[in-house]
């Protein structure tokens, strides 16, 4: 079984939708309605972006070019027929073929994906037919439906040469078009087939028909996996995108997007550099150690060498390591992928200590210990979801609360809606990431046993000063893990950037969404995968993260110990870090950038070191600023030399005759007029009655 998780994203009600359509990259979703109504719908913000009214319009598509987008619109303008007929696009659409040989109306053509000259023909004469473009005639013809064809679609995989089509016999049929025979019945509907589709990822079929329902069968078993009922009438179409998990379906009262699965790839690390994935039902293993010495740049995809570690029952949707004792597990959650445990239920694991949970229904938990169950207990606002850590975490339809593992105790309710908690390993701090930002907060044990002891501060949320907050940040974070304070993630824009302190460091720009695997301390670097099961890595400076760790916890001695292996051309980036959390004393011996330590010397008053970056800078920019300082703290000739350097006549002239210094003055006559300032130079000479 595949116990694919299903979730209704939007629905839209309308006229009867004829045809759907999803776009390749932007969250757009198209209908066109029989009425000859077009619309665009935005299925994230859930709102229609455009709207437009044609003839009577039934099939249509986008194509993507660039970033038009081009609306492919085909209108029954003309009387049916039996004919095919092949429109050329390049030459203003002439009509350049005519495709012969059915004898009732044609319903569908489906060009083969792996074959582009090839395209097939679903008709109202009870057959299938295989064409070439080329030939006028048909290559071959698929008979044994009873009633007409309505839809066809080919399987886009390279390893079955495979045809599903769905007819008003009420049945779907599997073909195989290389030997031409029906290699299987899919028997269900209660109604007309209308629409037939193999999902471009997942390994199931979708149908839809005239009974209301949209049926979900295993490609691979032909088991019914699902029937699908969301009362809109007759279903017309279905539409799913490769690399997306978003289905459109168009009925007759409207439109539906379904999310199938989940959006992340079944992807998980280990400490020690395993990294195990399924593809589809298979599990597999590849091991980053096992990849030498070789140079890695950032951003490139590894070659990795896969090794099949066999095929799971259930399809994976997940799959995560956790340290049980001292041995690595996978668990798929609906599914322990362990030594024949299955456990069919909503799992959560405790890393790295042996605890996890299983929510049954929507209000009951079960906590296990070395998989041994210790507790079962009903949270008070329900179990909507659950969240391993340091503490367990449970979420309700309006709040999140935390558990002690041990005693199943109530430790804090907060009014949040948590998409993702990440715990750091020493279990202090923790990210809570919701749809539009995340908190870090700072986990005060000694408070919370204060509280146990006392039973003061404790209210039906829990102890009050459990948790203390550090910061909130407008990302939304995908994916994360934490490094001793330094949190990492990768952001929904596709950045990746890790926090530490309240500030953020962004480490890179990606084109496309990645998932963040792990960090690898002994590799410094970053590994992270892509929805193909692709992994690339980033550099990432263990020392620089261990650097930061201690200041923040104002570790200077452990800092101090840690500088040296910092790489030079880190430094500044260090000494920014330092500045930002108040160490200006601390940045300027750190930073290795003159423009940095130049402004950090001038923040601290330190005159004689601002004195000699200037110089080496030869900059009238830096005399200037040095020389406000010094008239500042009255170092008159510190000053007079600054504004000299910066040949700063103006500011020598008023430092002159606010000293009263007639010697001066006379100087810088002559500098002046040497230089061509005549207005300070005839200033000078006239104060002084020349
Ligand atoms: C079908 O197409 C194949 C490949 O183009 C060709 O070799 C074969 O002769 C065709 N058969 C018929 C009956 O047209
Ligand atoms: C055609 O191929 C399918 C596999 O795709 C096989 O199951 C079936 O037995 C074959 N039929 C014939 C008549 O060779
Ligand atoms: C199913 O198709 C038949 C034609 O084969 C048609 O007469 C019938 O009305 C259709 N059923 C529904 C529910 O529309
Ligand atoms: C779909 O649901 C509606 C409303 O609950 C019901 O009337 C209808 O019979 C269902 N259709 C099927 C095929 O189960
Ligand atoms: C939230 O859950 C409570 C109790 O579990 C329930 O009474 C309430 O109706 C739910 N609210 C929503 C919006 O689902």
């Amino acid at each position: 079984p595949l116990r694919l998780d299903i979730k209704r994203k939007l629905t839209a009600r309308s006229d009867r939708v004829k045809s759907v359509d999803l776009h390749p990259s932007e969250p757009w979703m198209l209908i066109s309605l029989y009425s000859g109504t077009v619309v665009v719908w935005n299925h994230e913000s859930q709102v229609p972006v455009t709207c437009c009214h044609t003839h009577t319009c039934r099939h249509c598509s986008t194509r993507h070019s660039r970033r038009t987008f081009v609306v492919v619109l085909c209108a029954r303008v003309f009387s049916d027929d039996m004919l095919i007929k092949l429109w050329d696009w390049d030459r203003k659409w002439t009509c350049s073929q005519v495709f012969e040989g059915h004898a009732h109306y044609v319903m569908q053509i489906v060009i083969n994906p792996k074959d582009n000259n090839q395209f097939a023909s679903a008709s109202l004469d009870r057959t299938i037919k295989v064409w070439q473009l080329g030939s006028k005639m048909p290559n071959f013809t698929l008979e044994g439906h009873e009633k007409g064809v309505n839809c066809i679609d080919y399987y886009g995989g390279g390893d079955k040469p495979y045809l599903v089509s769905g007819a008003d016999d009420r049945l779907v049929k599997i073909w195989d078009y290389q030997n031409k025979t029906c290699v299987q019945t899919l028997v269900g509907h209660a109604q007309n087939v209308t629409c037939v589709s193999f999902h471009p990822e997942l390994p199931i079929i979708l149908t839809g028909a005239e009974d209301g329902t949209v049926r979900v069968w295993h490609s691979n078993t032909y088991r019914l996996e699902n029937t699908l009922n969301y009362s809109m009438e007759r279903v017309w179409c279905v539409c799913s995108q490769p690399g997306s998990n978003s289905v459109a379906l168009g009925y007759d009262e409207g439109s539906i997007i379904l999310k199938l699965g989940r959006e992340e790839p079944a992807m998980s690390m280990d400490s020690s550099g395993k990294v195990m994935w399924a593809h589809h039902s298979e599990v597999q293993q590849a091991n980053l150690k096992a990849m030498g010495d070789a140079e890695i740049r950032d951003g490139e995809r590894l070659a990795l060498a896969v090794k099949d570690m066999g095929s799971c029952e259930i399809y994976p949707q997940t799959i995560q390591h956790i340290c049980v004792g001292a041995r690595f597990l996978t668990v798929c959650p609906q599914h322990l992928f362990l030594s024949s445990h299955a456990v069919d239920e909503n799992i959560d694991t405790a890393v790295p200590s042996a605890w996890y949970a299983i929510r049954e229904g929507n209000n009951m938990v079960k906590i296990f210990k070395n998989f041994k169950e210790k507790k079962i207990f009903k949270p008070e606002f329900g179990a909507e979801g659950i969240f391993a850590g340091f503490l367990l975490g449970v979420r309700s339809n309006s709040s999140l609360a935390f558990y002690d593992w041990e005693s199943a105790e109530l430790v804090r309710r907060i009014e949040i809606q948590p998409k993702h908690i990440f715990w750091s390993d020493s279990g202090e701090l923790v990210c809570i990431a919701t749809d539009e930002s995340f908190f870090v907060l700072r986990y005060l044990p000694e408070k919370v046993s204060a509280a146990q002891e006392s039973k003061e501060g404790t209210s039906e949320d829990g102890i009050e000063d459990a948790f203390e907050v550090l910061g909130e940040v407008a990302e939304v974070v995908k994916t994360g893990a934490w490094v001793g304070d330094c949190f990492i993630y990768i952001s929904s824009v596709n950045r990746l950037n890790y926090y530490v302190g309240g500030e953020i460091i962004t480490i890179a720009h990606m084109d496309r969404p990645m998932y963040l695997l792990g960090y690898i301390p002994k590799d410094d670097r970053l590994y992270l995968g892509d929805k193909e099961l692709n992994i690339v890595s980033y550099s990432l400076l263990l020392s620089v993260l261990e650097y930061q760790t201690a200041i923040m916890r104002k570790d200077f001695n452990t800092a101090d110990s840690l500088l040296p292996t910092i790489p030079k051309e880190q430094r500044t980036r260090v000494a920014h870090f330092l500045e930002k959390q108040g160490f200006r004393q601390q940045a300027l011996a750190v930073s290795t950038d003159p423009e940095h330590r130049f402004e950090l010397a001038l923040q601290l008053g330190e005159l004689k070191l601002a004195h000699q970056l200037a110089s080496e800078a030869e900059s009238e920019q830096k005399w200037k600023q040095l020389a406000e300082l010094a008239t500042t703290k009255c170092q008159f000739s510190l000053a007079q030399e600054c504004l000299h350097q910066a040949q700063d006549y103006g500011g020598l002239l008023l430092l002159a005759t606010a000293s009263g210094n007639a010697d001066m003055v006379g100087k810088l006559a002559e500098g002046a007029e040497r230089d061509g300032r005549t207005n300070v130079a005839f200033l000078t000479y006239f104060m002084r009655g020349r």
